[in-house]
């Protein structure tokens, strides 16, 4: 098999959690992110990019969106990691939808997308995390409730608690695909 790494960008550890899974089931080289400078993707001709979702966007991005041309050649997998379920068609519209603004066309056109459900513990967020999801918590009680989308619904009868649905098995996907190239 070509020489394959899989890089993540992970806040409270469900991104990572893949991102291991995947690169010892592919027995590949396996970087954090904000330790990988540019020169260190020209060494590998697969690259799998796994980041958590924040309020729609993936974490560390950047280290594909700025580096487009150097990824020219290669072959791209993108996983995001998030707390909405994958399994509701909409959800991954609005992720897709999300990422096709910030991707060049170049890379749009080749990355093959992947979709993995993560986790949150309320207990250890960050400050700045705690206010955006308290802000996103009042946002969706205000609204009328027999209008709520399931993801709402599923914020609102799990606020404050840790839920996890990190999912050792929904690795296969991409595992299959980066063996396939
Ligand atoms: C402030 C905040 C914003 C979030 N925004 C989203 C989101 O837009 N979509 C989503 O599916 N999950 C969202 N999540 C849930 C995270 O994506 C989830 O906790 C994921 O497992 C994080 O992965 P990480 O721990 O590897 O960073 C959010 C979580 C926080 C704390």
């Amino acid at each position: 098999m070509k020489k394959t790494v899989v890089i993540y960008c992970s806040k409270y550890g469900a991104t990572k959690q893949y991102a291991r899974w995947i690169a010892a089931a592919l027995s590949c080289d396996l970087l954090e992110q904000h330790t990988v400078r540019p020169d260190d993707l020209d060494r590998y001709d697969t690259i799998i990019y796994g980041g958590g979702l924040y309020a729609g966007g993936v974490s560390g991005i950047k280290l594909l969106t700025k580096n487009a041309d150097r990824l020219q050649q290669k072959n791209l997998l993108l996983f995001t990691c998030g707390i909405a379920d994958p399994k509701d068609e909409d959800n991954v519209k609005h992720i897709r939808q999300a990422l096709n603004k910030i991707l060049p066309l170049q890379l749009q056109n080749r990355i093959q997308l992947f979709h993995l459900r993560g986790s949150i513990d309320y207990k250890r967020l960050g400050l700045v995390h705690r206010m955006m999801m308290a802000m996103l918590r009042k946002m969706i009680a205000k609204k009328d409730p027999t209008t709520l989308r399931e993801e709402d619904r599923q914020l609102l009868a799990t606020y404050g608690q840790t839920i996890d649905f990190t999912d050792q098995s929904s690795i296969q996907p991409i595992v299959d695909a980066a063996r396939n190239l």
